[in-house]
């Protein structure tokens, strides 16, 4: 796919379709543009790094990062490469550290970055070398929202509030307790890593609004394996609701159900009594604390680029790392619980989120068979030509007064294709000018 800018541009025009909603398979198999993505998507989005209650080493894009805590408390993100050449200086999944020493030649930095140690500095760089030069590459803006920590490596990048926009309603949905306590939440029991053969967008586009694949997940559904056990209702059976698809400004998307009449309390969780009470008070908890704003209950959805979450249970956030080429993708997973829950509660619903979802979960079986065969079947020379159709519910946004975004209500394909009009404006720009330009000129989201 070697080409100009200008043939880009107009190319990326014509492979994101805006007349008939359509998308190019090119986006999902060609490795060149895999490459540009590397540079226009994660070198200059905020994505998610990690937990606050984590001391972590993590990833953005496809570069390592140590996420630190220095010893005034503040946390850092840098990049994982010694200064010298280059070694990971840190070769640990998470832990505790005074300084990090790289084993290569032994340059040690501070947990704040810094180049604190160098042997033979003096016999053998005459004291010469500038130290304070030298430090690790830090990432140019870093937030902290409700616990969970994000960066970009672009300065020129919006806010992080700015870049969220509407999307952070949502995020609350995930990062709240479930009595809506703000920030109320934990990562309990590390993160689960896998690797698997398929684009990452492919996995992003499904959390972000595909209520229409049910038909996949039929024998997960036949053997009643919810958190009730089979027992009383599903987590995902609440009334008299209409499911709804939320796109939003810069490509974040969100799936979930608005509630239409005050509805009393289901139980559930029924085979655990202190889960089952806990449920139930969080329910009304919930209801005092967030007001009208409870009858919205957030499912699932996708912070764009690559931050996927479940919020109800499974409550899961899903990191999607392009994998080293465009048929490859490293998913991160972590699990999130209330920390003020009853430990039996935490213990019973990470079991839940073991069977269900994550490398062993039967949904996420059934998801990534998907995908891996979506992606080998569309590499071909004929296939390859062939675009996806994205045309449901096509023309059928409309505004709603609870609703942050543009809403479809039941099932529609607007956020998917929305996801793949921001990332054509992010490949196709040289800045974030010219992102809000081809923005303007489309008339603003698709
Ligand atoms: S590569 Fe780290 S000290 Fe040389
Ligand atoms: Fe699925």
């Amino acid at each position: 796919m070697a080409m100009s800018d200008v043939t880009l541009k107009q190319a990326l025009d014509r492979w994101v379709d805006h007349e008939r909603r359509a998308v190019t398979r090119s986006i999902f198999v060609d490795e060149e543009l895999y490459q540009l993505e590397q540079e226009r998507i994660f070198a200059r989005c905020w994505l998610f790094v990690g937990h606050e209650s984590q001391d972590f080493v993590s990833r953005m894009g496809e570069e390592s990062v140590i996420m630190t805590r220095d010893r005034q408390g503040e946390i850092h993100v840098f990049l994982n490469s010694c200064m010298h050449r280059g070694m990971k200086v840190c070769r640990y999944d998470e832990g505790n550290t005074p300084v990090f020493t790289c084993p290569y030649h032994g340059w040690s930095y501070a947990l704040n970055g810094s180049l604190v140690g160098v042997p033979y500095f003096k016999e053998a760089y005459h004291s010469e070398l500038k130290k304070d030069e030298w430090g690790l590459r830090e990432v140019a803006q870093m937030a902290n929202y409700k616990g969970s920590i994000w960066a970009t490596w672009d300065k020129t990048a919006p806010s992080f509030e700015e870049f969220m926009g509407d999307m952070l309603f949502y995020l609350d949905d995930l990062l709240d307790g479930r009595d809506g306590t703000p920030g109320g939440s934990e990562v309990y029991s590390g993160v689960q890593k896998w690797i698997t053969p398929t684009n990452w967008k492919s996995a992003a586009e499904n959390r972000a609004g595909d209520g229409y694949h049910n038909v996949s997940h039929r024998s997960v559904d036949l053997v009643g394996i919810g958190p009730s056990g089979g027992k009383g209702r599903r987590d995902t059976e609440i009334g008299q609701s209409v499911m709804f698809n939320s796109l939003m400004e810069n490509g974040h998307t969100m799936m979930g159900a608005l509630q239409l009449d005050d509805v009393p309390w289901t139980p559930s969780l029924q085979n655990s009594k202190v889960a089952s009470e806990w449920a139930e008070h969080c329910y009304y908890e919930r209801k005092k604390n967030y007001g009208d704003r409870a009858r919205v209950l957030g499912s699932g959805g996708n912070a764009f680029p690559n931050f996927s979450f479940w919020c109800r249970q499974p409550r899961r956030i899903f990191v999607l790392h392009p994998g080293g080429d465009a048929m490859t993708s490293e998913f991160w997973s972590w699990f999130l619980v209330d920390a003020n829950a009853p430990q039996e509660v935490k213990d019973l619903l990470r079991h839940y989120s073991l069977r269900y979802s994550g490398p062993a979960g039967m949904t996420e079986q059934d998801d990534m068979e998907n995908w891996n065969y979506a992606a080998k079947a569309s590499k071909g020379v004929i296939a390859s030509r062939q675009p996806y159709n994205y045309q449901m519910g096509m023309h059928h946004m409309e505004d709603h007064p609870d609703l942050p975004g543009k809403i479809v209500f039941r099932m529609g394909e607007q956020n998917q294709f929305g996801m793949y009009a921001f990332w054509a404006d992010l490949m196709a720009s040289d800045d974030w000018d010219e992102v809000m330009t081809r923005r303007q000129r489309r008339g603003g989201l698709p």
